[in-house]
């Protein structure tokens, strides 16, 4: 997603500030908390996806603890959420004076509640709060999230990323006013996943782990080992998620580790690369394939492409991460990919463009795409221009 590349050419940690206030509930049941947790005065708007939440019971459980409120509600919110769908959901609350919002689902529900909580009595061009990146918003309704499915970290942090159809435009947005004021996370209510689902939640929390360690050392001790930590339980729990649906334990540990990966604590003071998931904006919106699925394909050429840049940190993560103590540290890094690229296939995301049906016809729209979106210096160093992204595309055929 999200966060720029952040230059840091030294060797100790950045000067930070960090701010996060959202509230957590956690637990089985947790969605009765809805009552002490949301104004008793509201007139709230739940906003939810496709089929979902209505099947599995969720939105039942939400009507039932919101009963004493006057409650609407919009559906429809689709994966990689359409600003054409979210933007009938502005005009309803204009029209209809809701003063507080609801998501109930995954990343896409909640990023598309962002932008509506911060569209909603936006002056002038709507758009404008994605194009901002959003530094033009000045307010924005409260908003609360019961989160269904693990992978974003969207249910604990200011990020929400965007699709515009007409315009073939995939994009991130960040602001203070978008924070979730709470999140209730019931592992429960992660049992209906599909396997395809949690296969890329696993992967997309990965990736952001990595895209906040993986660049060059800056003595920043803490960050480095809850990165570590949070990449170790992922590898632990990942396989046990997709075999066992129904373990409480393990979807646990999975949804706090997802949420973690992206509520920017392990971002504070280090370097951050987000070019792997700006790659991987176009291909979703060019090609339709899922975010995770995106990312799998770009992270291993990423990590070569990158060697020379990132070889210190690679090898300290295939000794901390992955237990690789021998050869030399190009050994140690190389083996990383290796091990990473086996780890995603291993929970059923596939790293290769071919095994999507896409061929080489899709580089050079897709390095268009970029160039059209202005991500022309990407990475921790601003150094991913056009020409390098190429050769990553390339490499992931
Ligand atoms: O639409 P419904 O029927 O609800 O089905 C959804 C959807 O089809 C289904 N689902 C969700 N919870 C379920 C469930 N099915 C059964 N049982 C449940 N409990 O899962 C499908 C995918 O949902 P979606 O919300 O799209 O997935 P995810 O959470 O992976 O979100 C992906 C979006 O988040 C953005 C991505 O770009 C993408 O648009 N990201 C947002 C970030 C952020 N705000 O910080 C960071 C990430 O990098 C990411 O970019
Ligand atoms: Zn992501």
């Amino acid at each position: 997603m999200i966060f720029p590349a952040i230059p840091n050419k030294g060797l100790y940690m950045n000067n930070f500030e960090f701010y996060n206030p959202t509230r957590i509930v956690f637990g089985e049941g947790k969605i009765g908390e809805l009552d002490r947790l949301v104004p008793t005065n509201a007139k709230v708007l739940v906003l939810f996806g496709g089929e979902s939440a209505r099947k599995n019971g969720t939105l039942d459980e939400v009507t039932d603890a919101l009963k004493s409120r006057q409650v609407g509600y919009f559906g429809g919110i689709e994966a990689n959420p359409r600003y054409e769908t979210l933007i009938k959901a502005v005009a309803l609350i204009e029209n209809e004076g809701y003063d507080f919002l609801l998501a109930v689902g995954g990343g896409s529900v909640i990023d598309g509640t962002k932008f509506i909580a911060a569209a909603v009595n936006y002056p002038g061009d709507k758009w404008e709060v994605v194009t901002s990146g959003g530094s033009t918003i000045k307010t924005a309704l409260p908003f609360g999230t019961v989160l269904t499915l693990p992978a974003t970290g969207s249910e604990m942090n200011k990020g929400s990323v965007i699709t515009r159809e007409e315009l073939h435009s995939k994009l991130a947005f960040m602001s203070d006013k978008v924070f979730p004021q709470f999140s209730i996370l019931d592992p429960v209510k992660t049992y209906t996943l599909p396997p395809r689902q949690i296969s890329n939640g696993v992967v997309d929390a990965f990736v952001h782990v990595i895209e906040q360690y993986l660049t060059y050392p800056v003595n920043a001790n803490v960050q480095d080992a809850f990165a570590e930590g949070l990449l170790k339980t992922l590898i632990e729990i990942g396989p046990k998620a997709l075999e066992n649906p129904t373990d409480y334990d393990v979807r646990a540990n999975l949804m706090w580790t997802a949420t973690l990966a992206l509520n920017g604590l392990i971002g504070v003071g280090v370097p951050q690369d987000w070019a792997t998931h700006m790659l991987g904006h176009e291909i979703t919106v060019l090609y339709g394939l899922d975010h995770a699925q995106t990312l799998a394909i770009i992270l291993p050429s990423m990590m070569h492409e990158k060697l020379a840049q990132k070889q210190a940190k690679m090898a300290q993560y295939a000794e901390r991460v992955w237990g690789i103590h021998d050869g030399s540290e190009k050994e140690k890094a190389l083996k990383s990919i290796e091990l990473t690229r086996q780890f995603f296939e291993s929970m059923q995301v596939k790293t290769r463009f071919k095994d999507y049906q896409l061929t080489q016809d899709v580089v050079e729209p897709l390095v268009d795409s970029l160039v059209a979106h202005n991500m022309v210096t990407l990475g921790e160093h601003g150094d991913i221009t056009p020409e390098v992204s190429r050769r990553i595309f390339i490499a992931s055929l």
